[in-house]
């Protein structure tokens, strides 16, 4: 689908801004031999961000940008990945939106995983939102990043049944839990593997 390996693994940032957990199944998965990609950089738009702590057990460098002035923090970006020679970007967790400018630069090499059966509830409370409409399914969905939030091409998606008593909590647990398994997988499908 697009993306394509040489004997190298593909250098690739992770941008986080919260708890990291998918940062965290992401370096496992990029340690292991079938893996594409290798972690070399996390950006957080957090300082307080506890997913940094993978970063730094992990010996991964690191940026904290806080996007208050997008283009600005954009710009030292680039200036970080650059010299890095970062090619691929996973958004994890990342709570900012990037300018289509942005984007141009890594055309087609930007995934994002989203909490909801895209390309429905796309943006922010997804899970309340789909308690409210009393759903029967949700789930989560890895995706290339186009200029338009959470609208680029599909990879995959994982549904999950919404229970009986369910939650905003429980339901955000039950989805994490497969979003740590789908993301691996939508970057193997991305890189046809
Ligand atoms: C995940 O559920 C992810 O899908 C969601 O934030 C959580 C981050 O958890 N992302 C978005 O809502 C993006 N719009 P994590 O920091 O533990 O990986």
């Amino acid at each position: 689908m697009g993306l394509s390996t040489g004997r190298s693994k593909i250098r690739t940032a992770v941008f986080i801004s919260g708890t990291g957990s998918n940062l965290k199944s992401l370096i496992k998965f990029s340690k292991t031999n079938k893996s594409p990609i290798s972690i070399e950089f996390v950006v957080s738009s957090n300082s307080k961000a506890k997913g940094l702590n993978f970063a730094k057990i992990n010996n991964i460098k690191k940026k904290v940008l806080n996007f208050k002035n997008k283009n600005l923090s954009e710009k030292k970006l680039l200036s970080a990945l650059k010299p890095n020679n970062i090619e691929m970007i996973c958004l994890a967790g990342f709570m900012k939106i990037l300018t289509g400018n942005f984007i141009k630069k890594f055309k087609g090499k930007i995934l994002n995983i989203h909490p909801s059966l895209l390309p429905k509830y796309k943006g922010l409370n997804t899970h309340r939102r789909v308690l409210n409409n009393k759903e029967k399914y949700s789930g989560c969905t890895v995706h290339f990043v186009n200029a338009k939030l959470d609208s680029g091409k599909i990879i995959l998606q994982k549904k999950v049944k919404i229970s009986k008593n369910e939650t905003e909590a429980s339901l955000a647990k039950k989805i994490l839990a497969e979003e740590h398994k789908l993301y691996p997988k939508a970057i193997l499908k991305a890189f046809n593997l």
